[in-house]
Parts: structure tokens; C-alpha cells; sequence
């Protein structure tokens, strides 16, 4: 298949047209949005999901999130629009938020895995938004990498994982947040979160009073809790490269890396070591000069971090990184995310020192 490359900044081109045309009709456009970029096709279309499993190699029974670009288009894709999802959708949409509903008969199950729920999301990207209104269906759109892979947060990862495979790539440069939005379950009383994002247990708990955590969220896969967000339960994010975290006081954390980065960049191994600014002293003058080390930004801007996640775990795979030292963050507020993400990509391999 042709994939129609387009780059822009501003939600005002006409391809935008064009992309909701190819939607509407049921193909497949990847689009911007401040989280990470979606792969979205009509949600109301089952044939369509199907494609989007197809493209993305993803198994069939994890469900799709569904876009709308206004509050008055939830309505008609779910049953009810509890109390709790109200207070929710006033503290934060649009925004990297998404509630779980029942879904109403016009979604199929195609889009929705097989579920009676259905997950919703109001993106806070203008292209995201044009494109949904352009469509004029709501689109379900996973995130757009290859199953399995990083999710994209720069147009080039997209095109790297989804040339050939689908209609359209609009790339609109860099997303702003870099880690998938916050879900929440609103029908159960209380609501419940099933995967951790920019939007914080804090801030959502403030908006709503209680709010409980799908305690496999917190638990390794080998622990046997089911979670209740399909997603959740497979590898993710997995770089090629074995990656290992290692967790503890950070001097102590930088010299064990320093040791083993050393030995196997001795052994002619190609090394990553991920970081933050405030450490990266810890490593001057210390390693092997073939070693790279990346630091993910500032430990007191959270936000920096998640933003470059993705991005570091996919430069080292198109380096040929082999073995990843990578450090523990802080899990409050946002590191509950982003610490979420990363030890997925570690395959669960954290180290205490
Ligand atoms: O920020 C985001 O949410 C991005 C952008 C593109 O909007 N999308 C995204 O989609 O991360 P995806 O497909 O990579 O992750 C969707 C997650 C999966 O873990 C899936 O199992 C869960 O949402 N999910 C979707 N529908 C659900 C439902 N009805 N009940 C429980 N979990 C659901
Ligand atoms: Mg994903």
C-alpha cells in the first residue's frame, strides 16, 4: 500500500479533509495528538478495526480507544454518562484523560475487543480535533506504533512502523506529553484507574473524592492478577536491547551501572545507559567512551522525562544498543506513569542496590 506522507503544523491544510474522507470511508490515517500518536480509523465501523489490528500486528481481544472532538458525541456511544464521568470530564477534557463507559449498540465489538465498555478519549490537539470533525465519526485509534513497540511521539517513529501498512501519516512534529493518557473506569463506584498517565491518581482523586487502582497495575504479570485494561497485560514499549533498571540511592545506583556498562562495553558490547541531568556528574570521566549515556531530563520537571522516554528507548534500537542500564525514577504524581512505562519495557527487570 501507498502511504500519503503529510507534514504540517497547523490543523489548517486540506488534507486534513482529506484524511477524515478516507476515514469516514474506512481507511486508516496516524494522526498527532498530545499524548502520543493514534492510528485511527472509524470507530462504528468494524471492518475498519480489523484493519487497524491488522496494521498494527495487535491481538485482536485489545480493545481500541475512541476519539471525539466534543463532549455531545459521548452521548450516543454509551448507555449512561455516570455522575463521576461528569466531574471527570469537566476537571479534564479535552486532555490525556480516558473514561471507560457501557458502550451503547452503535459501537461494535470490533472496536471494542470483544467488550460491552467502551474506552473514550477528547484529545487536546487541534489536528486530532479537526481530523475527528472532518471524519465526522468518532475514531478509535490505538497508538501507532507496531505492537509490542515504543509508542510514537515524533512523526519519523510513525513512519518507521506504519509506511506501506496504512492510507495516511500526518506528521505534525513532536508530541507535547510523550506517555498515553491516564484510564479510568467509571462503571464501578468508585471509579477506578487502569493505567496510570499524565493525568495523576492526585488530580483525578481530587476531581471525584474516591478513586481506587487496579492493584494489577501494581503487580508483576507473574503475580497472576488480571488487569482490567486488556493492554496492560502484554510486553510493551520493548526495546530490541536487553534493558535492565536499577533502583536505590543514586550514587550508589550510578556506580554499580558504571561497573557493568564498563564490562560489557569491554566485551564489545554496544551500551546505553539512561539518566537523569542532576546524575549525569555521577558518570563523568567514569565510562568506557563508546558507551552512550542519555539523560531523560530533570527530575524536577517530571514532564521533560516522560517526553523523551519513548524517543531514548527507540534511538538506542535503530543504534543497535544491545544492553541498557537505565536508572529508577521517583513513582509520585507523574513518575507513577512513568515508572509504569519503563519497567514494561524492562520486562519487569528492576534491580535494588
Ligand atoms: O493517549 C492515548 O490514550 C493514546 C492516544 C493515541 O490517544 N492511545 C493509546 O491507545 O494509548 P492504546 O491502544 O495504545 O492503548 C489503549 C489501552 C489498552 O491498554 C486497552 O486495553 C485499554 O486502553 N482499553 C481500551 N478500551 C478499553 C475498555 N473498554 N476497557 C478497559 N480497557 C480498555
Ligand atoms: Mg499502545
Amino acid at each position: 500500500m501507498n502511504t500519503k506522507i503529510v507534514k504540517t503544523d497547523t490543523d489548517n491544510i486540506e488534507e486534513i479533509q482529506e484524511a477524515g474522507n478516507i476515514i469516514r470511508q474506512g481507511g486508516l490515517v496516524a494522526f498527532p495528538t498530545e499524548t502520543v500518536y493514534g492510528l485511527g480509523a472509524s470507530a462504528l465501523d468494524e471492518q475498519a478495526a480489523a484493519k487497524v489490528y491488522a496494521a498494527k500486528g495487535r491481538p485482536s481481544d485489545n480493545p481500541l480507544i475512541v476519539h471525539v472532538c466534543n463532549r455531545k458525541m459521548v452521548k450516543p456511544l454509551v448507555k449512561a454518562i455516570p455522575k463521576v464521568a461528569e466531574k471527570l470530564m469537566d476537571a479534564f477534557w479535552p486532555g490525556p484523560l480516558t473514561l471507560v463507559f457501557e458502550k451503547s449498540d452503535i459501537v461494535p465489538k470490533g472496536t471494542t475487543g470483544g467488550l460491552n465498555t467502551v474506552a473514550i478519549r477528547y484529545p487536546n490537539h487541534p489536528i486530532a480535533n479537526r481530523l475527528i470533525e472532518a471524519a465526522g465519526v468518532p475514531i478509535a485509534a490505538p497508538s501507532a506504533n507496531l505492537s509490542g513497540k515504543p509508542s510514537p511521539t515524533l512523526g519519523e517513529h510513525v513512519i518507521d512502523d506504519m509506511d506501506g501498512r496504512i492510507d495516511m501519516i500526518i506528521d505534525g512534529g513532536m508530541v507535547g506529553m510523550g506517555l498515553e493518557s491516564t484510564i479510568i473506569d467509571v462503571t464501578v463506584e468508585p471509579p477506578m484507574v487502569l493505567r496510570p498517565g499524565f493525568i495523576t491518581y492526585e488530580m483525578a482523586k481530587g476531581a471525584v473524592g474516591q478513586l481506587n487502582i487496579d492493584q494489577a497495575v501494581l503487580k508483576k504479570p507473574e503475580e497472576g492478577v488480571k488487569p482490567k485494561a486488556p493492554g496492560m497485560k502484554y510486553r510493551h514499549y520493548a526495546p530490541a536491547a536487553d534493558y535492565s533498571i536499577y533502583k536505590g540511592e543514586a550514587e550508589q545506583v550510578a556506580k554499580k551501572i558504571i561497573v557493568l556498562a564498563n564490562e560489557k562495553s569491554n566485551q564489545g558490547i554496544k551500551v546505553g545507559i539512561i539518566t537523569a541531568d542532576q546524575h549525569l556528574k555521577l558518570y563523568e570521566g567514569k565510562l568506557y567512551e563508546n558507551i552512550k549515556i542519555v539523560s531523560l531530563g530533570d527530575l524536577d520537571k517530571p514532564e521533560t522525562i516522560a517526553n523523551k522516554l519513548f524517543k531514548t528507548l527507540r534511538d538506542f534500537d535503530k543504534e543497535g544498543t544491545q544492553f541498557i542500564f537505565g536508572e529508577a525514577f521517583a513513582e509520585d504524581n507523574v513518575g507513577w506513569a512513568i515508572m509504569n512505562r519503563l519497567t514494561k519495557a524492562a520486562g519487569y527487570n528492576i534491580v535494588d542496590v
